[in-house]
C-alpha cells in the first residue's frame, strides 16, 4: 500500500499518544512469565505487540482481549515456558525477538525464531553472545541473523556483563534470562538506556539493585526471582508522539496538544533537541501513571534553528533521529547528528534511508560514516521514498510532506501499523493531508 502527503493547512486539536511500544512488549512478556493473571490497560495494539502476544501464547501464556487496549495475560508461572513445536515468528519486532529470546533462555527449552525481511537482516549476536556465556546453545544464519535456534537446559550461570553498545534490548535480554538463573547477574551500562525492564521487574516483585559507578549504571538481579502478576497501565509513547509534535512545529500556524506522553528521562532526548532549536514544546500537567511520569505537550509552530546534537544524548532519542532530521530540513543552518552508527542496524539502515528520503525531496543532506548533516531550506518534495519495511522512515517522509511544495510519496505504508496503527486518522484529524 503506497501513500502520499501533500502540503498541510495549520494543524490544530488535542490528541492522545498511543501506548508505548517498549512497555507494551514488556507487559506481554512479563505477564507471560509471571505467576497469576496480569491486567494490562492502554496496550499498543500495533502489529509488533500482536506478534509478541502470539509468540508468548505459543510458549504457554493465555491472553484475553477485554476491551480496547485492555488485556489479561495468564502467566506460565512455575511451569515455565514450553518448547514450541512451531517457529516463533516475531514479525518486524526487534524488541520482541530479543527480549523473548532472553526470557526463554532461563527455562528448559528449545525454540526457533523467525521474522520478516527487515528483522531477518538484523544482528542477534549482541544478545546471543552474553546468553551463550550464561550457557545457552544457539545457531543462527550468517552474521547472527534469523532464523535462529536456541536451546537451554534451564540451569544457566549468572554473568557480569558490560554490553559493548548502549542497548536496552541487550540489557533486558540478559536480565530476563537472569530471572530464572540462580545467583547474581550484573549488567553495567556505561551509557544508561531506557530503564523500563528494571522498573517492570520491580513492579512484578523482583529485587533489582541499581548503583552508580563512575557515571555507569550497575544493575544487579538475584535469581531465581518469582515474578508475580501485576496491573500495568501503559503510558503514551514519546517515540510515536514525536511525529505529530514535529509536524506541528514545522507546519505554519499549527497549535496542538498531545496528551498522555511518557516523560521518562531515558526517552526525552528529542524534546530537549527541539527546545534547543527554539521549538515551542511545552510539557505540563505532569502526573504519574503506571509507575511512569506522563504529561500533556503543547506544541506551536516555531521557526527552528539548527543544532549539533550531543552524542551522549543518543540513547534517550535513539528512535527519533529520522523525525529530527525532518525538523532540521526546515531549520535555519546545518544540524549535525553524529556518533549514531547504531542507526544502521535498526528496522532499516536509518542513516542512509533518512539521507535518501531527504535528498529525494530536495533537502540538502550529507551522509557521514556514522551520522548525518542536514541543512534547512525550502522543501521541494515530489520524491517517492523507499521505506525498507521501516515504520519510522515511512512516517518521517509523510511528515516532511506537510511542508513540501509537491507531495511526498512512500512506496509502502503498511508497516506503520507495527507501532502507530492510528497514525493516518490522528494526523488527518489534526488537519494534515495524508492519503
Ligand atoms: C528498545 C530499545 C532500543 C530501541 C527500540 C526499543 C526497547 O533498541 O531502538 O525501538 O524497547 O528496549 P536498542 O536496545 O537496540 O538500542
Amino acid at each position: 500500500m503506497s501513500s502520499s502527503s501533500g502540503k498541510s493547512k495549520p494543524l490544530s486539536g488535542t490528541v492522545r499518544a498511543p501506548g508505548d511500544k517498549s512497555i507494551s512488549h514488556r507487559a506481554m512478556i512479563f505477564g507471560a512469565m509471571a505467576e497469576g493473571t496480569t491486567e494490562i490497560s492502554g496496550l499498543l495494539e500495533g502489529a509488533d505487540i500482536l506478534s509478541t502476544a502470539s509468540v508468548v501464547e505459543t510458549l504457554g501464556a493465555k491472553i484475553k482481549k477485554l476491551g480496547e487496549g485492555a488485556y489479561s495475560v495468564k502467566g506460565c508461572g512455575a511451569k515455565g515456558f514450553q518448547s514450541p513445536d512451531v517457529d516463533l515468528d516475531c514479525g518486524n519486532a526487534g524488541t520482541g525477538v530479543r527480549l523473548i529470546m532472553g526470557a526463554c533462555a532461563g527455562y528448559e527449552i528449545r525454540a526457533r525464531f523467525t521474522g520478516d525481511a527487515s528483522l531477518s537482516s538484523r544482528p542477534m549476536n549482541r544478545i546471543l553472545d552474553p546468553l551463550r556465556e550464561m550457557g545457552v546453545r544457539s545457531d543462527t544464519q550468517k552474521g547472527g541473523r534469523l532464523p535462529a535456534k536456541i536451546e537451554s537446559d534451564g540451569a544457566l550461570t549468572p554473568i557480569t556483563y558490560t554490553p559493548p553498545i548502549a542497548s536496552a534490548q541487550v540489557k533486558s535480554a540478559i536480565l530476563l534470562a537472569a530471572v530464572n538463573t540462580k545467583g547474581v547477574t550484573t549488567v553495567t551500562e556505561p551509557i544508561p538506556t531506557r530503564d523500563h525492564t528494571e522498573n517492570m521487574l520491580r513492579a512484578f516483585g523482583a529485587k533489582v539493585e541499581l548503583t552508580k559507578r563512575n557515571g555507569a549504571n550497575v544493575i544487579k538481579l538475584e535469581g531465581p526471582a518469582v515474578l508475580q502478576a501485576a496491573k500495568v497501565n501503559v503510558p503514551g509513547d514519546p517515540s510515536s508522539a514525536a511525529f505529530p509534535i514535529v509536524a506541528a512545529l514545522i507546519t505554519p500556524g499549527s497549535d496542538i496538544v498531545i496528551e498522555n506522553v511518557m516523560m521518562n528521562p531515558t526517552r526525552t532526548g528529542l524534546l530537549e533537541c527541539l527546545t534547543e532549536m527554539g521549538g515551542h514544546v511545552q510539557a505540563d500537567n505532569f502526573r504519574k501513571s503506571g509507575g511512569e511520569i506522563i504529561s500533556d505537550i503543547h506544541v506551536k509552530y516555531s521557526k527552528l534553528q539548527a543544532i549539533t546534537v550531543p552524542p551522549e544524548r543518543a540513547a534517550s532519542m535513539i528512535d527519533e533521529y529520522p523525525i529530527l532530521a525532518v525538523a532540521a530540513s526546515v531549520a535555519q543552518g546545518t544540524t549535525i547528528m553524529d556518533d549514531i552508527g547504531e542507526l544502521r542496524v535498526k528496522e532499516s539502515d536509518r542513516i542512509s534511508a533518512t539521507a535518501a528520503l531527504l535528498a529525494q525531496n530536495g533537502v540538502k543532506v550529507e551522509e557521514l560514516e556514522n551520522g548525518l548533516k542536514v541543512t534547512g531550506g525550502p522543501v521541494m518534495g515530489g520524491g517517492t521514498v523507499t521505506t525498507h519495511h521501516d515504520h519510522r522512515i515511512a512516517m518521517s517522509a509523510l511528515i516532511l510532506g506537510c511542508v513540501a511544495e509537491a507531495p511526498v510519496s512512500i512506496d509502502d505504508a503498511s508497516m506503520i501499523a507495527t507501532s502507530f496503527p492510528t497514525f493516518f486518522d490522528m494526523m488527518n484529524g489534526l488537519g494534515a493531508n495524508l492519503s
